[in-house]
């Protein structure tokens, strides 16, 4: 049994998605472990604590990057997080953070990578007026939205959408992507080629 620990600072519908992954059986091998939210007020933990998982808070405001990581990596290893899931967590991690699991944690965003990294993806793609948009899992390395890729999915950008369900349609790729490559990730050996990720066959 893997122990996941995801991180989050808002909504949490991807944590959701990642939990009801698990409860029915399309995640195998894995469990909670814990959820950490930098924000207090992330509708996220307070669903996590519903479901009755270890939800912890930890308060980033005021604090210096690594001094943050080094009470949220000291919560994970207390908990044997095996695999970190990066959950809309919008901080960007510390060198030192990410040196503590390497391969292990993974993040989720919300355009084809390389294509608009950082803040609203989403409206970013919209308003460059591309076709084609979608979502990326990938390995977190120290760069932003940056790490080896794991699996994208690929959404088509309607004539009649807007920036708001274009985001929609996306996140529903994004739901059905992350348990995807958690399981992929999880689920047998793989290596990773300069930045080309390829699961082993057996
Ligand atoms: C998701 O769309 C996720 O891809 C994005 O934040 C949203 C969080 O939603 N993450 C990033 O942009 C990371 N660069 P959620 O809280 O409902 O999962």
């Amino acid at each position: 049994m893997h122990n996941l620990g995801i991180l989050l600072s808002g909504r949490g519908s991807n944590f959701i998605a990642i939990a009801d992954s698990i409860n029915a059986g399309r995640v195998a091998n894995a469990r909670i472990a814990v959820v950490i939210s930098n924000k207090a007020d992330a509708p996220g933990i307070a669903n996590a604590t519903q479901r009755g998982l270890n939800a912890l808070v930890i308060p980033s405001k005021g604090k210096k990057r690594e001094e943050h990581d080094r009470e949220v990596v000291a919560a994970l290893k207390q908990h044997n997080v095996h695999l970190i899931c990066l959950a809309g967590y919008m901080r960007l991690l510390s060198p030192w953070f990410v040196q503590q699991f390497p391969r292990r944690i993974l993040n989720i965003h919300p355009s084809l990578l390389p294509a608009f990294p950082g803040l609203e993806a989403q409206e970013q793609a919209f308003a460059y007026g591309v076709k084609v948009s979608g979502c990326t899992v990938h390995f977190v390395d120290e760069e932003l939205d940056h790490g080896a890729i794991i699996m994208q999915k690929t959404v088509s950008v309607l004539d009649t959408d807007d920036e708001r369900t274009l985001a929609a349609r996306i996140l529903e790729q994004e739901h059905i992507a992350y348990a995807e490559a958690i399981n992929a990730v999880l689920g047998g050996e793989f290596e990773i080629a300069g930045r080309r990720y390829r699961r082993k066959t057996v």
